[in-house]
């Protein structure tokens, strides 16, 4: 068992694409393993291995965030293959965005595409919660933060807040 530092904007590794898992080895088990650890711990509702400093495309999550239970499910190589509608994620936040709560536009539904654990194909349809944590968690995969599907002025205070947090901290 082990807690992952998970990284934080501005760092490079959230802006970079992942790479496809091959081989399910004792190395990814261990990641997936030390990945719960942290979700739960931070605690969030999933979490995408570049947040903790990964290149892999890979996420877990359980959007009961439940410690105890801790009934995650792990996406290896996921993909939307389908979305549709559109929603309000309300006050969306992310582990690796500190300090920002906001709303987010969302596809309604999705399908998502890929593997368990074991590597076995899965197809999943989700709405609502469901659907904007896989939403969230692939964009993650593809380099993407949620603050950049808000509107620039929103981002510029956000990242004006962040560089005056870092001018602090040094
Ligand atoms: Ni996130």
């Amino acid at each position: 068992m082990a807690i992952l530092d998970i990284r934080t904007y501005p760092d490079e590794i959230l802006k970079t694409p992942t790479k496809q898992v091959g081989e399910i080895d004792d190395t990814i088990i261990k990641m997936i393993e030390d990945m719960a650890d942290t979700m739960y711990k931070a605690p969030g509702v999933g979490l995408a291995a570049p947040q903790i400093g990964s290149d892999k495309r890979l996420i877990i999550y359980d959007i009961t965030a439940d410690d105890v239970v801790r009934n995650y499910s792990v996406l290896i190589n996921p993909e939307i293959v389908e979305s549709r509608g559109e929603i309000v994620s309300e006050g969306e936040g992310c582990l690796s965005v500190p300090e920002l709560r906001t709303d987010v536009k969302r596809a309604e539904f999705v399908r998502v595409k890929g593997q368990d654990r074991e590597g076995k194909p899965v197809d999943i349809e989700a709405e609502g919660i469901l659907a904007i944590v896989l939403q969230h968690e692939i964009d993650h995969l593809d380099g993407t933060l949620f603050i950049d599907r808000i509107s620039s002025l929103k981002r510029q205070l956000y990242i004006r807040k962040v560089k005056k947090m870092m001018k602090k901290n040094t």
